[in-house]
Formats: structure tokens, C-alpha cells, sequence
């Protein structure tokens, strides 16, 4: 049961899925949680804070004030193991976002130590309205989760996304989440994601189309399943969560310093990173002139920070790499396995469908060193991360 004994603060705004919250909270107590709720005004419009209470078997909160005296957010914030925000408004979201306190939700948000969850519901048009994608944007780069929101019939009588999660979806989604975080914590991770570029002069470089998607993918991951994520990132536009400690590195040799730096105390090591495997020998400090004749360059091999890593890792780390292949995959991975003596190699094939670098899907295979190998249709490159994290796991514990 491991919801047993957990301490849920159950955050509920306006929204007609209040109904819904109430029978979510049934099933929390009875899967053992003790569960307090917080409703705002708007959603006391819907339901009354005595069904909360009744039903929770706890006060219900609603005020950051009460009967002369306020309200304690900062313990009632402290009390919860996790908080859930079911049905969480399009308004509840935006002000998260921006840090509003002009209610006792957000005052206990902005308190909060504890894991964050929502659970958002809305009309469609809200949902995909730009403002509402940047704000959920904001609250998962701060380390909020979003439970998925489902498709259905809404309040408007529209038929499309943004219906909040079931009561006994929202249940299987927590249980989860208490799972898989307790699997990695105490662990130390070290993941390398995107580019480098290698400077041929001050303006000019050699680079690749990496986005660093699926590095800060397995990162987030990892972070979700409790372990301390160090990330050692190339150049790369994408956002990161700020709990993951990040270092933004631009060149191969930079990445390998930052690598080494401490490696030892790392359990888990993941190199998703594209690191250029040639660099120009001389960089120019000026800009170089354009002759009227050809241009000849020459270039060096960059450090296999994979290669190396795998001379000096422990029994007890667990070293995974990562290889791109365009022909003879299956036996390039495995040879890159053993070459690189990583653990775990995870093969993404340019042939598939659904593989490679920028977009949001990938198709993977991964082969350990134990010859097991384990096949995975395409997925999103979030999906794809669990897999790795959950194969990584697997792994550690044969
Ligand atoms: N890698 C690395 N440092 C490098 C090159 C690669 O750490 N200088 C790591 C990558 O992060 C990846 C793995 O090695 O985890 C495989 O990289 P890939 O470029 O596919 O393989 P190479 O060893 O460079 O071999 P080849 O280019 O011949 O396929």
C-alpha cells in the first residue's frame, strides 16, 4: 500500500471536476492516507467545505484568516508529504506561475517543501491557449508535475483535451509516483546531454544538430525517481528543471572536465550527449579572412569522455552511453558496449521511423552487458526516458 500513511494535501479550486476531488478523496483515505483539504472561494461555489471535511475526516481550510487569527500555511505546507492541486483552474495555474499569494492555496504553495502535483481542468481552448502552455511551462521548469489531462466531453459541451484526470486515475498516478520515488533516492546521477561546438575562430564552429531533449529527458527522470541529478549540458536552448544541477559547458574538452570533475561520486552515469569527435587544431583569435582559394582545415580528435569514463567506473557504477547508427546497428551498438565498457548502451537507429535528433519522439533499443537486450516501440522522447531510467533500474537490481 504506498499510500499508507502518507500525508496528502489535497489544494482544489473552481472548476465543475470538484465532484470528482470529493470521490478522489474517498479512495485516499481509504488506501490509508490521511488527507487535509484547502478550497478556494471558487470552488466552494461547487462544493461545500463540509463534504471536504466529512469525507477527509480533517477541517476543511479555506481562509488565510479565521475567526481573528491566520491561518499557519507555513506548517500546514510542512504537514504534507505530497500536494495535489485536483481540479487545478486555468487562474489557480497562472498565478502559481507568477508567485500571486491572495489566497490561502498559493500562500501554502509558495511555503511548500513537498513535492508538487496538478492535476489541471479546463475547456479546451484554455488548455491550448499559449498563455496557459507558458505558465504549465514555468511550474514544471520550478519542479512541478502535471498529471495528463484527459479527452472527453467538457463543461462547455464541447467534445475535446482538458478534462480533469479520474479519481481512480489521479489514485494509480500517485501510488506511482510514492513508487518510483523512492527507487533512486540517495543515489548521485550524472547525465551529458547536447552539442558542442569545437571554435574555429571567435565567430565560427563545428557543431551538430542536437537538441539536448532526450539527455534533459532522462534527467527529469532521474530527478522524479529521487536521485540528486548533476547535468552537464552543451550548448542548447531547452529548459531545465532547477532542481537538476546544471552546468552548461560549449566544447567537448570543457564537457570532459566538467565529467571527470568528481566522477567517482556518482552511481549513475548517463552520456546522452553528441560530442564532436573532431575539433579544429588551432583556433584563430581574430576572425578568419575569407582567400580567394580553398580553405583547408585541420582537426583533431576530441577526448571519448564515454571511453574514458568507462577506463576508471566501479562495479558499483553504472555506466550507460548512447549510439547513433545509420547501418549494421545492432552490431555497431554492441561493439561500442564493449569498447566503451559501459553497462548499458541504448541504440537509436536513423533508419527507424521516429528516431534522431530535434523532434519529440524516439525509438530506442537498448543492449546490456550481460547480452540482454530490450526492444521498445516509438515514443515520446519522455516516455522513452522512463524506459531507459526504468531498463537502468532493472539492471542494477539483477
Ligand atoms: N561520446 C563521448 N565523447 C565523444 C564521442 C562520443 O562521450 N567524444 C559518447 C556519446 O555521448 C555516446 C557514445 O559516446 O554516449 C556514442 O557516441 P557515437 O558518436 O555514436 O559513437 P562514436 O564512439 O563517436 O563512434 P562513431 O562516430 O564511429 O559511430
Amino acid at each position: 500500500m504506498p499510500l499508507q500513511g502518507k500525508k496528502i494535501l489535497l489544494c482544489v479550486t473552481g472548476s465543475i471536476a470538484v465532484y470528482k476531488s470529493a470521490l478522489f478523496v474517498r479512495l485516499l483515505v481509504k488506501s490509508g492516507a490521511e488527507v487535509k483539504v484547502i478550497m478556494t472561494k471558487g470552488a466552494q461555489d461547487f462544493v461545500t467545505p463540509l463534504t471536504f471535511a466529512t469525507l477527509s475526516k480533517n477541517k476543511t481550510f479555506t481562509d488565510l484568516f479565521h475567526e481573528g487569527s491566520w491561518e499557519n500555511h507555513v506548517m500546514l505546507a510542512r504537514w504534507a508529504d505530497a500536494m495535489l492541486i485536483a481540479p487545478a483552474s486555468c487562474n489557480t495555474i497562472a498565478k502559481m506561475a507568477h508567485g500571486l499569494c491572495d489566497n490561502l492555496l498559493l500562500a501554502v504553495y509558495l511555503s511548500s517543501k513537498c513535492p508538487v502535483l496538478i492535476a489541471p481542468a479546463m475547456d479546451e481552448d484554455m488548455w491550448h491557449n499559449p498563455a496557459t502552455k507558458k505558465n504549465i511551462q514555468i511550474l514544471k521548469q520550478n519542479g512541478n508535475e502535471f498529471l495528463p489531462v484527459n479527452k472527453g466531453e467538457l463543461a462547455s459541451g464541447l467534445h475535446g483535451e482538458g478534462r480533469m484526470a479520474e479519481p481512480e486515475e489521479m489514485l494509480s498516478y500517485l501510488e506511482g509516483f510514492f513508487a518510483r520515488e523512492k527507487r533512486l533516492t540517495g543515489k548521485k546521477a550524472l547525465v551529458t546531454a547536447g552539442p558542442t561546438y569545437e571554435a574555429l575562430d571567435p565567430v565560427r564552429f563545428i557543431g551538430n544538430h542536437s537538441s539536448g531533449k532526450m539527455g534533459v529527458a532522462i534527467a527529469e527522470e532521474l530527478l522524479k525517481n529521487g536521485a540528486e541529478v548533476h547535468l552537464i549540458l552543451g550548448p542548447s536552448s531547452i529548459d531545465v528543471d532547477k532542481k537538476i544541477k546544471t552546468k552548461k559547458v560549449t566544447s567537448g574538452q570543457e564537457m570532459y572536465e566538467a565529467t571527470m570533475d568528481d566522477f567517482k561520486s556518482y552511481d549513475i552515469i548517463v552520456m546522452a550527449a553528441a560530442v564532436a569527435d573532431y575539433a579544429p587544431k588551432n583556433k584563430s583569435q581574430q576572425k578568419i579572412k575569407k582567400e580567394c582559394h580553398g580553405f583547408s582545415l585541420e582537426l583533431i580528435k576530441t577526448k571519448d569522455i564515454l571511453f574514458e569514463a568507462g577506463k576508471i567506473k566501479s562495479d558499483a557504477q553504472t555506466l550507460v552511453g548512447f549510439a547513433l547508427e545509420t547501418e549494421n546497428e545492432r552490431e555497431n551498438a554492441i561493439k561500442k558496449l564493449s569498447k566503451k565498457n559501459a553497462d548499458l548502451i541504448v541504440l537509436n537507429s536513423l533508419n527507424d521511423e521516429g528516431a534522431g535528433f530535434g523532434g519529440d519522439t524516439n525509438k530506442i533499443t537498448i543492449f546490456d552487458k550481460n547480452k540482454k537486450e530490450y526492444n521498445f516501440p516509438a515514443k515520446t522522447k519522455k516516455e522513452v526516458a522512463s524506459d531507459i531510467i526504468n531498463t537502468i533500474i532493472q539492471y542494477r537490481n539483477e
